[in-house]
């Protein structure tokens, strides 16, 4: 067991394809553990392995409350195999400490993996929980993408990076979400529309 190092924004392997785990070694569980723990100690939802220097297809979530016991779930080769929905939640990333920015998300996905033991499964996350953002998060880290190139706002992520001594957005990798924008804007006006 130990704590890994978390590479912060800035680092080349963050933007990098992280590969297919071919086999569950030891050595691949024991990298999984550790990020299990590295997640906890630092009061984590999920991490991805490429955040601690791997550029390996694995990422590790856990979504329970404080009053919960821990329940960590484990993502290797993952597959999104449905999205839908729209939604924008705020959020943060071990890598970028201490600034939250808003995203466009999908509401709903399924998700396809491999367990800790190599087991395939598959995980369905609705209603806009927090598990199915983090899914997305973490799965985005296995391809080199991170949350601020979902950012809705852009003036308000550069000021939340610069407020972090954090370096500024990579304006090539922002993501077109033209479709994905429009449901939320079509979501926010019906929310107004049932408030009267
Ligand atoms: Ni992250």
């Amino acid at each position: 067991m130990a704590i890994l190092k978390i590479l912060k924004y800035g680092d080349p392997i963050l933007r990098q394809k992280a590969k297919e785990v071919s086999k569950i070694s030891k050595k691949v569980r024991t990298l999984i553990e550790n990020m299990i723990d590295t997640m906890y100690a630092n009061n984590g939802v999920g991490l991805a392995a490429p955040q601690v220097g791997e550029s390996l297809r694995i990422f590790v979530i856990d979504v329970s409350k404080d009053d919960e016991p821990y329940h960590p779930i484990v993502f290797v080769n993952p597959k999104i195999i449905k999205k839908e929905g729209a939604m924008c939640p705020k959020e943060g990333c071990l890598s970028f400490p201490e600034a939250f920015v808003q995203v466009r998300r999908y509401s709903e996905v399924k998700v396809k993996a491999l367990d800790i033991n190599g087991r395939p499964f598959v995980l369905e996350a609705k209603n806009g929980e927090l598990l199915a953002y983090a899914i997305q998060h973490e799965n985005d880290h296995l391809d080199g993408i991170l949350f601020v190139d979902h950012a809705r706002n852009i003036f308000d992520a550069t000021e939340a990076l610069k407020a972090n001594n954090l370096p500024q957005l990579e304006d090539d990798k922002l993501l077109n979400e033209e479709a994905l924008e429009e449901l939320i804007l079509q979501k926010e006006a019906n929310s107004k529309s049932e408030e009267r």
